[in-house]
């Protein structure tokens, strides 16, 4: 749990492809920022300069081959490097962090959509994230169809994960829904399929409620796990 003479606060942004969450993040960090809060944006995989290195290959899908285990495993060990070297040294300056993906997309795309044992995937959590879970984890929900189109709208090359077919995406998007459900103390769904300034809107409310008021009135996150 986050302490309660900390300022700083973690948030995380999740959803399928093309939800919105770069942009989001994006929009919060300035918002936060105008209130004179230090804000680190970050992702995964990535955020780090070894974990980005890992990024080329997870993405590529050059660790494809090795199966959905060690695909877990590696995003996992880019996410350790990424709480060492970039999330608990912002956390602990009273920094706010956000961060578009973390723990639930592996729990989706490698849990859910990849049938790894959902042990080993507490197990990782554990191991690499321990105590410092996320206070908010903003989880972007649209349809499929409407994510996707944005993606390819975009023009950009697409990912190993974008190129699975359209079954697929809904799977994700029950996933993530259940995760939502099934934790509401940190997990808020957001309806993404509106426009991003009434997403960002919706995103600062909840912001204000579940964590901005808190720590004014000097309460820990109610979020902390
Ligand atoms: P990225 O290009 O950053 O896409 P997006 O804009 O959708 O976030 O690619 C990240 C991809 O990595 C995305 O398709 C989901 C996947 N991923 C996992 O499968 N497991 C993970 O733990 C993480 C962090 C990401």
């Amino acid at each position: 749990m986050r302490s309660m003479t900390t300022t700083g606060r973690f948030i995380t942004f999740e959803g399928g492809e093309g939800a919105g969450k770069t942009t989001q993040v994006r929009r919060l960090a300035e918002r936060l920022r105008l209130l004179g809060r230090e804000v680190v944006e970050t992702r995964e995989p990535g955020g780090s300069p070894g974990a980005e290195a890992m990024r080329h290959i997870l993405l590529k899908g050059i660790a494809k081959p090795l199966g959905t285990e060690a695909e877990a495993m590696l995003f996992a060990a880019a996410r350790d490097d990424h709480m060492v070297t970039t999330i608990r040294p912002a956390l602990a300056r009273g920094s706010w962090v956000l961060c578009d993906r973390f723990i639930d997309s592996t729990r989706v795309y490698q849990g859910a959509l990849g049938n790894v044992d959902p042990r080993l995937i507490r197990e990782l959590e554990h191991v690499v994230v321990g105590t410092d879970m996320p206070d908010l984890t903003l989880v972007l929900d649209v349809p499929p169809e409407t994510g996707l189109a944005r993606v390819h709208a975009r023009g950009e090359a697409t990912n190993r994960f974008e190129e699975e077919n359209l079954q697929y995406h809904r799977e994700l998007r029950t996933a993530y829904r259940e995760i939502a459900e099934g934790e509401p103390e940190r997990c808020l769904l957001i309806d993404a399929s509106q426009s991003p300034e009434v997403v960002a809107v919706r995103i600062w409310m909840a912001v204000q409620e579940r964590l901005l008021r808190p720590l004014r009135e000097g309460q820990a996150p109610r979020a902390a796990g």
